[in-house]
């Protein structure tokens, strides 16, 4: 039988399991995956297994259809079919896994690569874990204890680190070790009415951040890179990430106020800090120049620097206090109280700026670096101190 493209072996009543495997350019990988994910499972259950493969330049596709027709296994041992599905264009990853699930029957859909990182020695682990539990979602999980993975290079692992970080704590997972794992199984219905709309690798990310009453259980396993063939990640692959990230933050913020809401809390203030500062700069200079200039007043320059710079310390105490830190209590005592502390802690500052400046000057560091790196501590420095001591707030909120 030919459908667009698709061809389908084997008997028909509904498997109880459908493994999608998207594929480009496994032409080295694929026969004995099939092989091996068959040896695995076909004693065990009924299931059918989905190849979506983006019509690869080495024959990915072909090799699939001539192994589905030499091999009679489809039919003999009845439980486990094989189809391909021939897409025209490679459109990204994230939409051949999903055009492989529209075509899917059985109750659980797993996902997995075709390139042996996923080992199918798990698969059975995952029906068993799906069987035993009623759960969701079951991820194969590299950063549960218990998983690892196997010849990453160190910066791999990294950049690999650093998604799982942002995702966890942006999108607000933080339960789920590995919610960009590449392998794992949900029921069929879970997706239904889900929409996807990031491009990229991360559909397991898009699925956890919108289905969130999911139960979620991870098993752990050892991702070990691939023997053949090549990696498909590039950076156009993590832009992708980034951008389903800023695509999926809405779900994380709305998902759980208080956790998320804290750092955005935090770092909104952070912003409205620093552009405060940024504020005084100018006026700093303007009021100097304007007090020299003879316009109104013609100071002596080292006076009207001096006021110049109370005059921005003044300005940027009341819009932190209004603006920044949202502060309406205007009585006296306090306001003395607070513009002491403000005032204290920006000298403080200042001092520790100038003193980290000649440290690393006279140890041999640049100029420019040295100041960045000082201008950057004390200002950061300046935040928290009277984040806490002056507008009595906690640090994180
Ligand atoms: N059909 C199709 N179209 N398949 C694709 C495409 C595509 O555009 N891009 C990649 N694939 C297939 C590959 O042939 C392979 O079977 C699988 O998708 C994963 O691609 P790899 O290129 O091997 O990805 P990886 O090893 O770098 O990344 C893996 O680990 C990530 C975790 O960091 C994948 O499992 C990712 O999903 C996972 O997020
Ligand atoms: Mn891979």
């Amino acid at each position: 039988m030919q459908t667009d493209g698709v061809r389908i072996f084997g008997s028909e009543t509904s498997p109880q399991l459908s493994i999608v495997i998207p594929t480009y350019n496994e032409a080295e990988n694929i026969v004995p995956l099939l092989e091996s994910i068959k040896s695995k499972i076909s004693k065990i259950i009924h299931a059918e297994i989905i190849v979506v493969d983006d019509n690869s330049p080495d024959g990915t596709g072909v090799i699939v259809d001539n192994y589905i027709k030499n091999n009679g296994f489809a039919q003999n041992e009845g439980n486990i079919n094989i189809k391909v599905i021939h897409r025209k264009q490679k459109t990204g990853l994230i939409q051949a896994i999903l055009e492989g699930v529209s075509y899917a029957k059985g109750k659980q859909v797993l996902i997995m690569d075709a390139d042996f990182s996923h080992p199918p020695e798990i698969i059975p682990k995952i029906i068993e874990t799906s069987q035993k539990n009623d759960v969701s979602i079951i991820i194969a999980s590299r950063y549960t204890n218990g998983g690892s993975i196997q010849g990453w290079s160190l910066k791999r692992r990294i950049l690999s680190l650093a998604a799982n970080h942002i995702a966890r704590r942006s999108l607000n997972v933080p339960n789920v070790k590995d919610p960009m794992s590449g392998f794992f199984a949900f029921p069929r219905e879970l997706i239904q009415n889900t929409n996807f709309d990031t491009k990229g690798y991360k559909i397991l990310l898009e699925l956890l951040v919108k289905e969130r009453n999911a139960k979620i259980i991870e098993i752990p396993y050892a991702f070990t890179d691939r023997k053949s063939g090549k990696s498909k990640m590039n950076l156009g692959i993590i832009l992708d990430y980034v951008q389903s990230v800023w695509q999926l933050y809405r779900y994380g913020k709305n998902a759980n106020p208080n956790s998320f809401n804290r750092s955005a809390r935090f770092f909104s203030k952070a912003a409205r800090f620093f552009t405060v500062g940024a504020s005084g700069l100018l006026v700093n200079y303007f009021v100097s120049i304007l007090l020299s200039s003879g316009l109104f007043t013609k100071m002596w320059y080292m006076e009207s620097t001096l006021v110049g710079i109370v005059a921005s310390i003044t300005s940027n105490f009341i819009l932190n206090k209004i603006w920044t830190f949202d502060d309406r209590n205007f009585s006296p005592f306090h306001l003395i109280k607070q513009y002491l502390s403000f005032l204290c802690i920006c000298s403080l500052g200042a001092i520790m700026q100038l003193s980290l400046v000649y440290g690393l000057v006279e140890t041999g560091n640049s100029y420019e670096l040295s100041l960045l790196f000082a201008v950057i501590v004390s200002s950061i420095s300046n935040f928290i101190l009277n984040k806490i001591l002056t507008f009595k707030e906690k640090i994180y909120d």
